[in-house]
């Protein structure tokens, strides 16, 4: 039996305060369009750790990292051998990122923590927020570093060597994180939760058009990504002929082209975009010496993901022309469904509190991907202003993350209890 509604959890949510805090982490990395740009293991991703840390040893929770850089704040329950259930998302951002994607799900979490403490229920099993280290894969490609590792799926390692544009490793950008947390212990990687909970905008405008306030996700959409790199040689632009030249560039767009025409689908479901685009030397008067692309391809039909996916090398090899290519995947992950009992826990929770919801397919990625093969996970999605997002226009109202907090609330309390 469900407790009754004035101690149940949700009813200690404090829309305000859940506000205040995502407007002050707003703050770090704020952008001049009213965004942010919160890259992972930066300088202003390290400050969002710390002011985490802050708020949640204020409240009694216990801070840890592991040795990917995922944070960890717990609220300790009665029965010390059971599983801790764990509930966040990422403090990271794009370039161009807005207020609320992935923070909603780290500050959701900690204000669900917030409220079950204040309805004076102690859980059985302990509660863990958590932020997971690099889900965008902007600065460090691939994405959901934190997460994968985690869940074992990428090797420490592996990752650690990853570099970003500027030549700085992974595991020199963490050692600096890490020197900003240095009064926070460390925990070992390897621990498997009892379930995984995230919260998260919808980053597609259906709860919006729908009127509906919490989408309980089915499942994520399957995603591969893609390097590319083109080598043509560098040449006068004023003194070599076009028979002489190797151009990378002209080369590269035509595969860019073939690639788009390729992934062209009448019904509009495949989702092909080339979000990184690099000529080097990058000068007027020299014709391009090399170009890297990245491909992000997604599909909510694993086979057809698999099918177009497969086609990305030979296409590019077809339009190299007299310059040559190199197609690297980075990442492969095919679509997936969250249990049944995990999106049941979500949709009784908001059906309880009288909440307009709907089952709903994620087309974005997230690191309930990775937790998924571990422990029993779920999501829950709020509406985003005209679906805009990885944009400095992302909006939700307080009022619709309020609500998805209320929900997570009573979800976290049934799952620890
Ligand atoms: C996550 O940010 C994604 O790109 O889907
Ligand atoms: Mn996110
Ligand atoms: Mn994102």
């Amino acid at each position: 039996m469900s407790a009754p509604a004035q101690t149940r959890a949700s009813a200690f949510v404090d829309e305000q305060r859940l506000a205040g805090r995502l407007d002050a982490m707003a703050r770090i990395g704020a952008t001049e369009k009213g965004g942010v740009n919160r890259q992972a293991l930066s300088a202003d991703d390290a400050q969002a750790q710390r002011e985490l840390v802050r708020w949640g040893e204020a409240l009694g929770l216990k801070p840890s990292v592991d040795a990917i850089g995922n944070l960890f704040l717990r609220l300790e329950g009665t029965d010390a051998d059971a599983a801790p259930v764990m509930s966040g998302s990422h403090l990271d951002s794009q370039p161009t990122g807005g207020k609320f994607d992935g923070v909603y799900g780290v500050l959701a979490a900690f204000e669900a923590v917030e409220a079950i403490i204040a309805s004076g229920v102690r859980p059985r099993a302990s509660i863990d927020i958590v932020a997971w280290m690099n889900e965008e894969g902007s600065r460090f490609a691939p994405g959901m570093m934190g997460s994968a590792v985690f869940a074992g799926a990428r090797e420490l390692d592996q990752v650690r060597a990853v570099t970003d544009q500027a030549g700085v490793s992974v595991a020199a950008a963490l050692a600096d994180v890490r020197e900003s947390l240095h009064d926070v212990p460390e925990r070992a990687l390897g621990l498997r939760p009892a379930a995984f909970v995230e919260a998260h905008i919808e980053q597609g405008p259906m709860l919006e058009k729908e009127g509906l306030t919490i989408g309980v996700v089915t499942g994520i959409q399957g995603k591969r990504t893609f390097k590319v790199r083109v080598d043509g040689e560098a040449a006068h632009a004023g003194t070599s002929t076009r028979a002489e030249r190797k151009d990378a560039l002209l080369a590269a767009i035509a595969m860019v082209q073939a690639l788009a025409d390729a992934m062209h689908d009448a019904e509009d479901i495949v989702k092909f975009t080339v979000g990184r685009f690099d000529v080097k030397p990058s000068a007027p008067s020299v014709v391009a010496s090399s170009v890297d692309f990245s491909i992000d391809l997604r599909h909510p039909d694993s086979d057809t993901l698999t099918r177009l996916g497969d086609r990305i090398a030979p296409i590019c090899e077809a339009h190299a022309g007299v310059c040559t290519v190199q197609v690297t995947e980075l990442s492969t992950a095919m679509s997936l469904d969250f249990p049944e009992r995990m999106r049941a826990v979500i949709r009784e929770a908001a059906a309880r509190l009288d909440l307009p919801h709907r089952d709903i397919l994620s087309t974005a990625g997230h690191d309930a991907r990775y937790l998924r093969a571990v422990c029993p996970s779920g999501m829950i999605f709020v509406p985003s202003h005209l679906g805009l997002t990885h944009c400095e226009a992302e909006f939700t109202a307080s009022a619709d993350l309020a609500a998805g907090t209320r929900v997570l609330a009573d979800v976290l309390a049934e799952l620890a209890s």
